[in-house]
């Protein structure tokens, strides 16, 4: 079973999008797939239509259990919500252990389970990749998408000795246009640089109406535009993920 953390410390990276799509992708495929909100903003819970009544992730965090947490949706995808407080969490509060620790009942459960951080480095982030076995690093070809590439492949790092199980399963690069130059070469440098760091290159997500329409009308990709070039996409992203 794999438990994959979404991050990148820069924001408007579609972080939350590609979350929603590998849970959307997994529930399509009949998979029991957990999905953890673990940014204050809430995101991924709109997205999923989860509810934001009752407990989330904050009370997970904070040693509930597990099981009183979670909240099923239409989407056919059980979510820990998050939930105002979770911007409370802070370092002094306890340690990165807290959500690995708080997660061990539900393993057995779920064939997949995703978690989608907010943008920026601290407790929630180190939380998460302490908890996970893959992390998947979405940005955009430019340049200071590369530049979050360094940050959040540094950070990984830091969580290597602790959670030998964490790999860092690749970057995908997200609202791609490969009609323009510019982002061509910059998937070129970006592929380059990864490699040097030992980060493999997922997948492509074209850019497509469909991915924002769908996200507001709080339904699956998959449902929605099944043929939209971003959703074609992400099903291949999917597939390679379950791959390996
Ligand atoms: N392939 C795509 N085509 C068109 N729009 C997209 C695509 N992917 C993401 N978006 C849009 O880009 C915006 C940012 O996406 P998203 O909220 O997933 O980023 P994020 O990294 O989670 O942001 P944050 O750092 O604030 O959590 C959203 O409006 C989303 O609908
Ligand atoms: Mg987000």
């Amino acid at each position: 079973m794999q438990i994959i953390t979404i991050a990148n410390q820069k924001g408007g990276t579609a972080k939350t999008v590609t979350a929603a799509a590998i849970l959307q992708a997994g529930a399509a495929q009949g998979l029991k797939v957990l999905a953890i909100d673990l940014d204050p903003q809430a995101n991924l819970t709109f997205a999923l239509r989860g509810s934001t009544k009752g407990k989330g992730s904050y009370e997970l965090l904070e040693g509930d259990p597990a099981r009183q947490t979670i909240h099923e949706t239409a989407q056919g995808i059980d979510i820990i919500p998050s939930s105002k407080n979770l911007a409370t969490v802070t370092t002094s509060q306890g340690s990165a252990r807290r959500l690995q620790r708080a997660l061990q009942p539900t393993r057995g459960i779920y064939d997949l389970i995703v978690i989608d951080t907010p943008p920026t480095a601290g407790e929630l982030l180190y939380n998460a990749l302490q908890a996970s076995t893959g992390l998947i690093i979405p940005l955009q070809a430019d340049i200071f998408g590369l530049q979050g590439l360094y940050q959040i492949a540094d950070t990984a790092r830091q969580f290597k000795k602790s959670n030998p199980e964490l790999t860092v399963k690749g970057f995908v690069l997200t609202r791609y246009d490969s009609r323009s130059t510019l982002k061509r070469t910059m998937k070129d440098t970006i592929t380059a640089k990864a490699a040097e760091m030992q980060i493999p290159y997922l997948a492509e997500i074209r850019e497509g109406v469909a991915i924002q329409e769908a996200i507001s009308l709080q339904q699956s990709i998959f449902s929605y535009a099944p043929k939209a070039k971003p959703v074609q996409d992400y099903e291949k992203l999917f597939k390679k993920i379950m791959e390996g």
